[in-house]
């Protein structure tokens, strides 16, 4: 079987978009990923794409979490031929400044079996880090370029007895 393909050149928020539709394919619940990227590089435009794709809101309606730090968009996905429901949580902690701010947020009750958490500026918290599964990575290129890469980390190994 090939891989998925996890990397992708776009060159508008429209194209950017359309890879989210894509990416959501990809990530199957319990997921908790960081959007990792600078301000401007897309991260929120990706997130409508992914919205779109799982029912939960269109593109217009999501926008950035930076005050309201939490987003939250209830969808379905399509599992084994049935679309079985999913909570989209859309984080953004630019403006969070420590780890006890970020306590409040009670990521915890987020993480759920039906939920996939993508968390804006999570790398600047290592618990979030250490929390997730890995990360979308957003570039900017010349202009209106964009990479976006998906990377898990590798699966745990088993534990040595
Ligand atoms: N290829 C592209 N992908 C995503 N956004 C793009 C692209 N080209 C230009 N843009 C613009 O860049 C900005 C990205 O904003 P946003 O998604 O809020 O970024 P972030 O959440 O990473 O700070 C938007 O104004 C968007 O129109
Ligand atoms: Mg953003």
């Amino acid at each position: 079987m090939t891989p998925p393909q996890t990397e992708f050149v776009t060159h508008s928020s429209a194209e950017t978009i359309a890879v989210g539709r894509k990416l959501a394919a990809l990530l199957t619940p319990p997921k908790f990923l960081i959007l990792h990227g600078d301000l401007g590089a897309g991260k929120t435009t990706l997130v409508k794409g992914i919205a779109e794709a799982l029912d939960a809101a269109e593109s217009d309606e999501v926008t950035s979490p930076t005050f309201t730090l939490v987003h939250e968009y209830e969808g379905t996905l399509d599992r084994h031929g049935k679309r079985t429901p999913v909570l989209l949580y859309h984080l953004d902690l630019y403006r969070i400044e420590s780890e006890r701010q970020l306590e409040t947020l009670g990521l915890d009750d987020l993480q759920t079996d039906d939920s996939i958490v993508l968390v804006e500026w999570g790398e600047k918290f290592p618990s979030v880090v250490k929390r997730s599964q890995g990360e979308i990575v957003m570039t900017s290129l010349d202009g209106d370029a964009r990479r976006i890469v998906l990377k898990m980390k590798p699966e745990p190994t088993a534990a040595k007895s």
